[in-house]
């Protein structure tokens, strides 16, 4: 049975879905709708991306680094503050509009840049990079996304930011930089956090330890994970199995990054080099300290991301939500802060901004939604999302995520 319950309308542009799908393309098409409208929560589109895909996938998504410590520690620093709401605050409708480095948003809420998304689903980074626009938000395409970047512009235009990794060093990120300014994208993310990859165990488990290659010891044993999910593995045939034969390019590291998964040494000089190369806005992401912050917005970052990479870089490093108000109160007044890590409900969308960031980036919730439903999969997390961050401000007597600031949660401890 399903328990469909509509969700708020969202005020986005029309989802620009491909208009040209085949008749069994819109079988299919119409399937991923309806899994879609079954899904209340981030967790319930977890489970069904579970249901979905090989556990050799499903755990790329979903793992962390080492003991996972860090991973649990995001989502635990939002359950560890409460709320300071203001009762009887009248009549409200609380606007959830922002903007980030002058791009309005109608929720403050973005798509992180993630390796592999087109192993999850045949929509992928662009079915993702789609559904961001039609609710009104923007994605950033990683540099190993597995798809090019114009692909991904076509359908979703400036609405989609750049992500860099340059594991083959400054010509080879001056050489991205340039594919993605011809392609004409306004906003450049540059990962820090990243030096080594950080020891993945569940992908270490199933045999796909960077660099990932199917060799004579891990192909029965993802053979087999293979054949127990046949509608993934047909509709990913032809689609994710031609990620490594592509050409290198933005988006789209068909060589060594892909293979290596990018661990990408950056000095803090080559984000200065860069710097003074890119014409557009610069984020970098992945900053734990008010030192790094600084050190950051000195080497001319626009904004700064605090983020862990969802737990899977350094295990032992700070939840983000607790790390937010150090850097915060380092940088907030010279540039925008953003938050990733650990969010997976509106009302953590709304504790990040009250404690001073501008918006934040989800990850794994989007991706959950990509690999259970595709474009509509992506499109129900973040109207679940907006819906539940609406609730939260009604709740909390806020009447827009402008007004939210430090006094809306009680401190930590
Ligand atoms: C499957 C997966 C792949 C990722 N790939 C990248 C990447 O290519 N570049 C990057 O900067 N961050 C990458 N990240 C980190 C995300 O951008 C983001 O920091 C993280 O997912 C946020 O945590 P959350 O998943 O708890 O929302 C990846 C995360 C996941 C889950």
């Amino acid at each position: 049975m399903t328990t469909q319950q509509p969700l708020p309308s969202r005020t986005g542009s029309e989802p620009a879905r491909p208009s040209s799908l085949s008749g069994a393309a819109r079988l299919l098409d119409a399937a991923d709708a309806r899994a879609a409208a079954r899904l209340q929560t981030v967790a319930d589109a977890r489970h069904a991306a579970r249901r979905r895909l090989p556990p050799v996938v499903f755990d790329y998504i979903d793992g962390g680094a080492d003991e996972e410590v860090t991973m649990r520690a995001n989502e635990a620093a939002f359950a560890a503050r409460a709320f300071r709401p203001r009762a009887a605050a009248g009549r409200l409708d609380p606007s959830l509009a922002t903007t980030v480095l002058g791009t309005p948003l109608d929720l403050p809420v973005i798509l992180a840049p993630c390796g592999l998304a087109r192993l999850f689903h045949p929509d992928g980074p662009a079915g993702a990079a789609r559904a961001a626009v039609s609710r009104g938000t923007v994605s950033v395409l990683s540099t190993v996304a597995g798809s090019p970047l114009e692909e991904v512009m076509e359908k979703a235009g400036t609405s989609v930011w750049f992500q860099l990794y340059a594991s083959g060093g400054r010509p080879q990120a001056e050489a991205l930089c340039q594919g993605a300014s011809d392609a004409g994208v306004e906003v450049l993310m540059v990962t820090v956090d990243t030096p080594a990859l950080g020891n993945r165990l569940r992908d270490i488990r199933h045999g796909v330890a960077p660099p990932l290659r199917i060799d004579a010891h891990n192909a029965v044993q993802l053979g087999a994970q293979v054949l127990v999910k046949p509608r993934w593995a047909l509709r990913l045939a032809g689609t994710g199995l031609r990620l490594s034969r592509r050409g290198a390019g933005p988006g789209n590291d068909g060589g060594t990054g892909m293979l290596t998964m990018a661990a990408s040494p950056f000095s803090w000089d080559d984000v200065a080099y860069l710097r003074d190369r890119w014409r557009g806005r610069l984020m970098v992401k992945g900053v734990l300290t008010g030192d790094d912050a600084r050190r950051a917005v000195d080497a001319g970052a626009d904004a700064v991301v605090v983020s862990n990479h969802g737990g899977r870089q350094l295990d032992g490093a700070p939840a983000t939500l607790a790390a937010l108000p150090e850097v915060v109160a380092a940088v907030g007044d010279r540039t925008e802060v953003l938050l990733d890590s650990g969010v997976r409900r509106g009302s953590h969308v709304v504790m990040a901004l009250a404690l001073g960031a501008r918006a934040v980036l989800v990850g794994r919730p989007y991706l959950y939604g990509l690999a259970a439903a595709g474009q509509h999969g992506v499109e129900r997390v973040l109207d679940i999302l907006a819906a539940e961050m609406h609730r939260t401000l009604l709740l909390l007597g806020c009447p827009s995520v402008e007004e939210l600031g430090p006094e809306w949660v009680a401190p930590a401890g």
